[in-house]
């Protein structure tokens, strides 16, 4: 398994099929553990994970690392980090289209690799890269869905979105992801 992730990540090292290739300074393929269990996507690298390689490292992804071991799941050990992009849009800007379709084969053979159980997608681009229709992250978030290989997937919010939404009031994002997060733990507890 991880000798296949290193190949895909070589070619992804190599990639100039979209404009991004010029701009990265590194690819951000991925962190955490290869496992068959957990995988989590996000949207693109910003600044300070295309200057390291490695996705979630700024404020958001310090802040996904404590919603993780609120429930004693942790990055190095349990979940599979990665993102819909492998390279950082200027500015941090949303994927374009274009550069969604370009790198998803980056991200299918990631999936194809580990076949994760669970799958959780962390905000909006990655949840509407897996689920076309209309609803917002908001009305599905904490749900369930089918995904690729059998999986279950879960869009939850993104760490950015709760860091510009400090409350914990009942029924505020902050209180949502607690939600959904010990039901992330509970299903993932039940996995063989
Ligand atoms: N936000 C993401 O969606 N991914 C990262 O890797 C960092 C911030």
């Amino acid at each position: 398994m991880e000798e296949e992730l290193l190949k895909i990540k070589e070619k992804c090292q190599d990639c100039q099929k979209c404009p991004l290739g010029k701009t990265r300074t590194n690819i951000v393929f991925s962190d955490g553990i290869p496992n068959h269990k957990l995988m989590l996507i996000g949207e693109a690298p910003g600044f300070n994970e295309d200057q390291t390689g490695k996705p979630f490292v700024g404020r958001a992804g310090q802040l996904l690392d404590k919603i993780f071991a609120s429930v004693g799941l942790s990055r190095e050990k349990d979940v599979y980090i990665c993102n819909t992009l492998k390279c950082r849009p200027p500015d941090n800007r949303d994927p374009l289209p274009a550069e969604k379709e370009a790198c998803r084969p980056f991200l299918d053979a990631q999936l194809e690799i580990l076949k994760p159980r669970l799958i959780i997608l962390c905000g909006r681009v990655a949840l509407t890269s897996f689920l076309t229709h209309e609803k917002s992250i908001s009305k599905i978030r904490g749900q369930w869905f089918d995904g690729p290989f059998g999986s279950k997937m879960m869009p939850i919010f993104h760490p950015s979105y709760l860091l510009r939404n400090q409350s914990k009031a009942v029924g505020s994002p902050k209180w949502l992801m607690w939600q959904d997060i010990r039901e992330i733990k509970r299903a993932y507890d039940e996995l063989e």
